[in-house]
């Protein structure tokens, strides 16, 4: 097979737009045949915006030879019952995250691909960011000697409390904050970390994990009746030993870094969404002094950043995604035409769909036995009353 391959896009909401934007990056791999909405005004509005072919059906978005790849851009609860759709219809998909809200639906999803021939791949896949590649060639290279933990943030700041009835797409359609909160941000946003963990360090084997609503009313215009977990934290053990912290919370103040720390030192991405963002080696002998020129001066001597692997493909304008979200549909299309597996496969996509389901919602899975002893109520000093 060669040139590039068709590709449609099914949901034209918020997030549609950023694949649209970043599409024209690789025209080599992939040509968009068109989209579809369920919602015929967004689907209007997309196409008024793009000028892009729009389907009348799914059905004939699924019937239409030339499309090889689906886009799943649907929110995650219709995520299962549209890439179910695609595969039923012979065609390859790549869909947004969770690839399910279920372990167990994700793993139906991945045997329906596996029985049709079918190659299945879920976002995200900043795996494949400058940022992410160049932190693992420095792993690889031995630039902290052997890893040992890692501790990733993923907080997003009181989102509730932001402007976000303002912020809308490319063509209009509003950040869906109801959809978020319900969805929870553990299922929206842990695979950004873990995708990029899961590849470096291999599957994960052991999930010590708590989650809560801290904040239960969103103050959305209309109650939310089941907002989800607003934070939630885990201790992941992985094949090759590493132990990871990760995060994640719509609570405490934007926070994404990722630091890999190692015998010899320490790499730090400051934020995992940004495909360009420098990565920064920290010697393990970093003393005092060097601390201080850091905090004052920025890092003057004190955190190395490394030469990214090779020039960010984005160039951004004000407003652009920091994120490729394209790379990962063209990661599948090149692995479809060369006939080889995916870097992200559709077993990479289960394993994070289960690990993200064990962050979120601990009390599906056994949970380590209760805390049983307790003790009185401690007063502050007298002097601090
Ligand atoms: N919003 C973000 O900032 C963001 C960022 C990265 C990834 N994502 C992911 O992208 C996905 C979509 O998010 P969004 O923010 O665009 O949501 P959205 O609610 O804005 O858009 C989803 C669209 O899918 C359509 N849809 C739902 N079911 C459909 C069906 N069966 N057939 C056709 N269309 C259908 C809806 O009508 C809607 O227009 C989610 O998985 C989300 O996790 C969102």
């Amino acid at each position: 097979m060669t040139g590039p391959i068709g590709v449609a896009i099914v949901g034209c909401g918020y997030i549609a737009d950023s694949y649209r934007l970043c599409l024209p990056m690789h025209a080599q791999d992939l040509r968009l045949c068109g989209v579809f909405d369920r919602d015929a005004a967004r689907l209007a509005a997309y196409v008024a915006c793009w000028g892009d072919r729009g389907y009348a059906s799914l059905g004939e978005l699924l019937a239409d030879p030339a499309v090889s790849i689906v886009i799943n851009a649907t929110d995650p609860k219709n995520h299962v019952p549209v890439t179910r759709a695609a595969l039923e219809a012979g065609k390859h998909v790549y869909s947004e995250k969770p690839l399910a809200m279920t372990r167990d639906m994700a793993k139906d999803l991945r045997d329906l691909a596996a029985a049709k021939g079918l190659r299945l791949s879920a976002a995200p896949c900043n795996i494949l960011s400058e940022s992410a590649q160049t932190l693992w060639k420095a792993l690889r290279a031995g630039a902290i000697g052997a890893p040992r933990l890692v501790y990733a943030e993923l907080d997003d700041g009181m989102i509730h409390k932001a402007d976000y009835r303002n912020w809308l797409s490319r063509s209009g359609k509003p950040w869906p904050a109801r959809g978020e909160f319900d969805t929870g941000c553990t299922f929206e946003h842990a695979g950004y970390v873990l995708t990029i963990l899961c590849a470096m360090f291999g599957p994960v084997r052991r999930v010590a994990a708590f989650s809560t609503l801290v904040i239960p009313d969103k103050q959305t215009d209309i109650p939310l009746p089941h907002p989800a977990p607003d934070f939630s934290v885990g201790l992941l053990e992985f094949d090759g030993g590493i132990t990871a912290r990760i995060t994640n919370s719509v609570v405490a103040p934007y926070d994404h870094r990722l630091r890999v720390i190692g015998d010899e030192g320490s790499l730090e991405i400051r934020d995992t969404w940004d495909y360009a963002c420098p990565v920064k080696l920290r010697s393990v002998s970093q003393g005092r002094l060097a601390r201080y020129l850091e905090r004052r001066f920025g890092g003057v001597g004190a955190a190395k950043p490394l030469p990214l692997v090779r020039t960010p493909a984005m160039k951004r304008k004000r407003g652009d995604p920091s994120m490729d979200f394209a790379r990962g549909v063209a990661e599948l299309a090149d692995a479809i035409r060369t006939s080889r597996a995916a870097r992200l496969d559709a077993d990479f996509a289960v394993h994070i769909a289960e690990v993200t389901e064990m962050l979120q919602h601990p009390e599906r899975f056994p949970r380590p036995a209760p805390v049983q002893s307790s003790f009185a109520p401690i007063k502050p000093a007298d002097w601090a009353a």
